[in-house]
């Protein structure tokens, strides 16, 4: 992979932007010698949206602990260790992609998926070498908004934010050197039923919540903005909102019982679970003898497995950039799709209840693997 750091259609914007920023607009525009404006100076106005994107992983893209201790990893045994970073930096800090700061030093790096990069986004396309975007930083800022008017800066109604996937896809959706298909998302959301009915991303990432999109809210009609947290699976309630759980049959015997459950990705727009496949849902079935532990515990794991080129499953992030060759097996839920899982459990004489959990599992941090647990099923004894 290739990367450009400034296109020369970049420069030319940026040149129109300072030839012709008129002095009203200055308020929004990014400190001299920089071609982006800090969240920190957006939030002056668009307070409620600032909040919500601070919590965002977007905004801890560039900073996040298991982040910088990855990229470390994966320059380390590069060959070529300034590409190796830039192949890491591009999506979790793509500010660099124009100012090329890829060693991360500027505060406005740091911010990673900021404000300013996304509604200076002009364009996608996802067939380009180097990185997917039309970029055009400046006083003009793209929105859903196709009445905005501000005397901070420049508007421009997009439809690439308003309704387009392609926004999403520039960073979600990633083929590396070898062709393998590291990040798939949207690829699986335009496959599915979602993408037929014109439901986006943004539909359900960045629903409508009650707030004002400008501080003090200019216009009293305008009581509503997009949540900017875009939560997804490391979020519980956002997963099971995805995912039902039930059971289907419970026939209890002398000493085991047949159990079978039901479970559908019934609202989740892509495979379950989505991005890398560092991440996995994972069905448990057991029985609970009043320990609060599940006891005689079965599993089904859901999960993509990448490979390598000699077939060596790989486990670690910057593997998975770096190596990834070929999809090993595919196990995830798909859209809409329901399954039913048979198991036979041993019961103990004390047992209580027979149990089933749906728990999501990140393994992105070996150092600190993460389980949450987001639905569970219980059958009481003698029901
Ligand atoms: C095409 C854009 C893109 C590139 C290139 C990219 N990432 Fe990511 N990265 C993402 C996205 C999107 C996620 C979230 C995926 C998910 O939800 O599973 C992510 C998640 C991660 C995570 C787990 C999240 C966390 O902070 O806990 C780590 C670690 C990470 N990336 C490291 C890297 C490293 C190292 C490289 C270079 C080898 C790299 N990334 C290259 C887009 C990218
Ligand atoms: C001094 C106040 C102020 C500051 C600072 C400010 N904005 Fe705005 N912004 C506004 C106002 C006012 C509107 C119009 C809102 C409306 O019409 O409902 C607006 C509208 C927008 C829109 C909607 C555009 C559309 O057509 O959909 C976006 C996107 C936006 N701002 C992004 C930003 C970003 C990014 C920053 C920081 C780089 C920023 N704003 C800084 C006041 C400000
Ligand atoms: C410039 C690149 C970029 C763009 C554009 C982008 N993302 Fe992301 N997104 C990332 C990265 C990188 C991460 C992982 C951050 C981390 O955890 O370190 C991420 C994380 C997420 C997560 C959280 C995943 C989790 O595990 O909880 C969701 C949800 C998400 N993005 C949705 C979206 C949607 C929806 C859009 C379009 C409106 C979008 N993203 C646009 C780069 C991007
Ligand atoms: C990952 C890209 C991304 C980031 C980062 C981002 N936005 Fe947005 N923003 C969007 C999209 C997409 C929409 C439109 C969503 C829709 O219409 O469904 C939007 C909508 C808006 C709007 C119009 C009002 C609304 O809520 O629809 C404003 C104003 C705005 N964003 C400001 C900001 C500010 C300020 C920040 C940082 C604190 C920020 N955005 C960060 C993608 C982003
Ligand atoms: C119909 C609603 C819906 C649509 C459309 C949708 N998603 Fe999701 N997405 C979800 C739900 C629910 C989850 C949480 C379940 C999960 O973890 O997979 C999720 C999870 C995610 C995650 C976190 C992955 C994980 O499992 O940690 C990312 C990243 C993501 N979505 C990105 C996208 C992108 C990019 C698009 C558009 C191409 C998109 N989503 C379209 C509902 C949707």
């Amino acid at each position: 992979m290739r990367l450009i750091p400034r296109s020369c259609r970049l420069v030319a914007l940026v040149a129109l932007a300072v030839v012709g920023a008129a002095p009203a607009w200055s308020q929004g525009a990014a400190p001299p010698g920089e071609l982006y404006t800090s969240a920190r100076d957006c939030a002056r106005c668009h307070q409620t949206i600032h909040t919500y994107w601070s919590e965002s992983e977007h905004a801890r893209s560039a900073t996040s602990p298991t982040y910088l201790a990855t990229l470390e990893a994966a320059i380390e045994k590069a060959p070529d260790k300034d590409l190796a970073r830039r192949n890491c930096v591009w999506c979790h800090a793509p500010t660099a992609i124009a100012t090329g700061d890829f060693s991360l030093q500027r505060a406005i790096t740091k911010e990673g998926v900021s404000c300013d990069f996304c509604h200076t986004v002009a364009g996608v396309d996802l067939a380009r070498s180097d990185h997917p975007f039309d970029l055009a930083p400046g006083n003009v800022k793209r929105g859903p908004l196709e009445y905005a008017r501000s005397s901070a800066h420049g508007t421009q109604y997009s439809t690439l934010h308003r309704s387009s996937a392609l926004l999403c896809a520039s960073c979600h959706e990633y083929k590396n050197a070898a062709g393998a298909a590291v990040l798939s998302t949207f690829d699986e959301w335009a496959a599915g039923p979602y993408a037929k009915n014109g439901q986006t991303c943004q539909e359900c990432h960045m629903p409508a919540v009650p707030g004002a999109d400008v501080s003090g809210g200019l216009d009293p009609a305008r009581r509503q903005i997009n949540l900017h947290r875009l939560v997804g699976g490391s979020v519980a309630s956002r997963v099971r909102g995805g995912l039902d759980l039930r059971f289907e049959s419970v026939a209890v015997g002398a000493s085991t019982a047949d159990v079978r459950v039901a479970v559908a990705n019934s609202g989740v727009g892509h495979s379950v679970p989505g991005g890398l496949s560092t991440k996995s849902l994972v069905l448990a079935v057991g029985v609970d003898t009043g320990s609060g532990e599940l006891v005689q515990r079965r599993e089904r794991v859901y999960r993509r497995e990448m490979k390598d080129a000699d077939g060596h499953a790989l486990t670690t992030v910057a593997e998975l950039f770096q190596r990834a060759a070929s999809v090993g097996s595919d196990t995830r839920l798909k859209q809409k799709e329901s399954r039913i899982e048979s198991f036979t459990v041993p019961l103990p004489d004390d047992w209580k209840a027979i149990v089933a959990r749906l728990e999501y599992r990140d393994d992105s941090d070996p150092r600190a693997p993460k389980t949450t647990l987001v639905a569970e099923q219980r059958r009481e004894r003698g029901r």
